[in-house]
C-alpha cells in the first residue's frame, strides 16, 4: 500500500452521513473527510452547526456539503440520497447515525405514542430507508455502519424501554441487511457505543456519575473515539466484518 493510500485510505470514496451535524455523527463526517472521503451530512434542524462541519472540512482541503433532511421522514430521506449521489456521482459510504433518545418510565404512565413511534421512525426506519435508497448508487466495496447503543445489550436504568428497544433491533437489522447485500460485496456493521459526551449526553449530565460507575473504564468516551472506529469499518481493511455489532464503549457491558 502507498504512503498516500496508508494515509488517506477513504481517497476517491463518497461518504453519506444521516445526522452529521453535531455529536458522534459530525466527529465521523470529519474523520471520514480527513481519510479522503467526499462528504454529504444530513441535519434535521441545526443548520449552522451542519454549515460549520462543513466549512471546517473544506477549510482542511476536503469536500462536503450539508443537507436538510429529517430522518423521521422517508421521502426526505431518499431525496437527500439523491441529491449526495448526483452531487459526487456515487456513494460508497452509509452511516446511520442519526438518532433520538426518548426516555419514559410506563410505571409512571403511559409513553406517548408520538414518543415512541418517532423513536422507532428516526433510530430504526430510517436506517432501512437510507440503505435501501443507497444501494442502487453502490458499488461492491460498499459500506453501511449503524450507530447502535450498548443500551441494546445492557440497560442499567428506568426509563429506556423505547430506546432500548430502538437499539436492539439495530442489531437483528444488520444481521438481515449484511445477508442481502453480501452477495454485492456491501458490508453492513453496527457500532454500539457506550456513554459518549456530547449533548445527548454529556459527560457533565445528570446520569453521568451512575453511568460511569457502571463502566470498566470509568469515563465518557470521546466523539472522536467512535469516529476511528466507524473509519476502520468504512475503510479497506474491514472487508471481512459484516452483519456484527461491534461495542465502543469503555467496558459499560463487560
Ligand atoms: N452520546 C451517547 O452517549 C451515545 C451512546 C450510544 C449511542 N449513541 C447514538 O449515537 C448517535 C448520535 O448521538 P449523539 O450523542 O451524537 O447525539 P446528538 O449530539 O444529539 O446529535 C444527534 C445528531 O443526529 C441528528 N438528528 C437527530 N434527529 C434527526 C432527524 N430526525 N433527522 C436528521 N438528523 C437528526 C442531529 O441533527 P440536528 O443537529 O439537526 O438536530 C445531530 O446531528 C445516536 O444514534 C445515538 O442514539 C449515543
Amino acid at each position: 500500500m502507498s504512503n498516500q493510500a496508508q494515509a488517506n485510505p477513504l481517497t476517491g470514496k463518497v461518504a453519506f452521513i444521516q445526522g452529521g451535524s453535531r455529536g458522534i455523527g459530525a466527529a465521523i463526517a470529519k474523520r471520514l473527510a480527513h481519510d479522503g472521503a467526499a462528504v454529504a451530512l444530513t441535519y434535521a434542524s441545526s443548520a449552522g452547526h451542519a454549515q460549520a462541519v462543513v466549512k471546517e472540512i473544506e477549510d482542511a482541503g476536503g469536500r462536503a456539503i450539508a443537507i436538510q433532511a429529517d430522518s423521521a421522514d422517508p421521502a426526505q430521506i431518499k431525496t437527500a440520497v439523491q441529491q449526495a449521489a448526483d452531487t459526487y456521482g456515487k456513494i460508497d459510504i452509509l452511516v446511520n447515525n442519526a438518532g433520538v433518545l426518548a426516555l419514559g418510565n410506563v410505571a409512571e404512565g403511559e409513553i406517548p405514542l408520538d414518543v415512541i413511534d418517532r423513536t422507532l421512525a428516526v433510530n430504526v426506519r430510517s436506517v432501512i430507508i437510507a440503505s435501501q435508497a443507497v444501494v442502487k448508487h453502490m458499488d461492491k466495496g460498499g459500506r453501511i455502519i449503524t450507530i447502535g447503543s450498548t443500551n441494546s445489550d445492557r440497560m442499567p436504568f428506568q426509563g429506556g424501554s423505547i430506546y432500548a428497544m430502538s437499539k436492539s433491533a439495530i442489531v437483528g437489522l444488520t444481521k438481515g441487511l449484511a445477508r442481502d447485500l453480501g452477495p454485492l460485496g456491501i458490508t453492513v456493521n453496527n457500532i454500539q457505543p457506550g456513554p459518549i459526551d456530547t449533548e445527548m449526553n454529556p459527560d457533565d449530565g445528570e446520569f453521568a456519575h451512575a453511568l460511569k460507575g457502571l463502566m470498566a473504564l470509568p469515563r465518557y468516551g470521546k466523539v472522536e473515539e467512535v469516529a476511528s472506529f466507524a473509519a476502520y469499518l468504512a475503510g479497506p481493511e474491514a472487508a471481512y466484518i459484516t452483519g456484527a455489532s461491534l461495542l465502543v464503549d469503555g467496558g459499560f457491558s463487560a
